[in-house]
């Protein structure tokens, strides 16, 4: 496995391979991996001839220097995790000034309303910060294609977006929500949990699961309205937002209308460790 910490020794590689005729794949992290991750390299590996893995914890994505600050970090564990996936990986490993040069600043993007919703509501600048350090990833890698866990599903739709907007010319792959055993969604945010509490925040899943059932029977409001009530009523989980919307927009769903898509959205404080989640619904 090969470790790359300077754009010029990546892109070079990069050079050799594409002159090969080969395609390229990117699966951009932050780092303190998990199965979730482990299964977009797993796709990647299929659909692609190279993959290169990214690992940078981001920092002008975060709104929250504390967060920031407590974002796991394990860089050891995590290059032993993909070299035993498989050898043939590229790790791209950035520092700060390396991807961003002097000024670690967002570009400001207008992403058509998606970003102004659910996490960009409460995350100022969140999405500004993201699409900042993808469009720096993809004009670094200029990968074929590129994987996305649909856990940040808003994330997801925006990169979709980011790419149309600026004809970056990656195809950009969603892969499903991989769960603990529990139902929890993968996240490196869940190391941060303690044990009890790990078992606990499955009633994010279990709530999304039950809004699904309701969505067939139960006006938005009616279910909105239990959902908030279910949260009322498990004092270690603290609801940020629980939302339905139009899975291609992202706008809030009032009423259903048949034929649309639509998903349910979670965000849920637990001994202070933010977690998202959603899920498909049927109509
Ligand atoms: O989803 C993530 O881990 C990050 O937001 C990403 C896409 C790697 C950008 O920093």
């Amino acid at each position: 496995m090969q470790v790359f910490r300077e754009k010029d020794a990546l892109k070079q590689a990069i050079r050799k391979v594409k002159s090969e005729g080969k395609t390229l794949g990117l699966v951009p992290t932050m780092g303190a991996l998990h199965e979730g991750h482990i299964s977009l390299v797993r796709n990647a590996l299929i659909e692609t001839d190279q993959v290169v893995v990214s690992i940078f914890v981001n920092p002008t994505q975060f709104d929250n220097s504390d967060d920031l600050e407590k974002y796991p970090r394990t860089p050891e564990k995590d290059l032993a995790l993909l070299e035993a996936e498989t050898k043939d990986l590229w790790v791209f490993l950035p520092s700060a000034s390396e991807l961003y040069g002097n000024e670690v600043l967002s570009e400001k993007f207008d992403f058509e309303g998606l970003e102004q919703v659910m996490e960009g509501k409460f995350r100022n600048g969140h999405f500004d910060g993201v699409g900042t350090v993808v469009k720096r990833l993809f004009e670094t890698v200029r990968p074929d294609k590129a994987f996305f866990g649909e856990k940040d599903y808003q994330q997801l739709q925006i990169i979709r977006k980011l790419t149309r907007l600026k004809e970056l010319n990656v195809e950009i792959i969603g892969c499903p929500i991989l769960r603990e055993e529990s139902g929890l969604a993968r996240s490196s945010r869940n190391e941060r949990l303690s044990s009890e509490n790990r078992k606990e925040a499955a009633f994010i899943y279990h709530t999304l699961l039950k809004a699904r059932e309701l969505f067939g029977t139960k006006s938005v409001k009616e279910i909105t309205d239990w959902v908030k009530k279910s949260f009322d009523k498990h004092p270690t989980l603290e609801l940020e937002y629980f939302e339905i919307a139009d899975s291609e927009t992202l706008k809030k769903t009032e009423h259903k209308i048949k034929g649309n898509q639509y998903r349910a959205f979670i965000a849920a404080y637990i001994e202070g460790i933010r977690l998202i989640d959603n899920i498909a619904l049927d109509n």
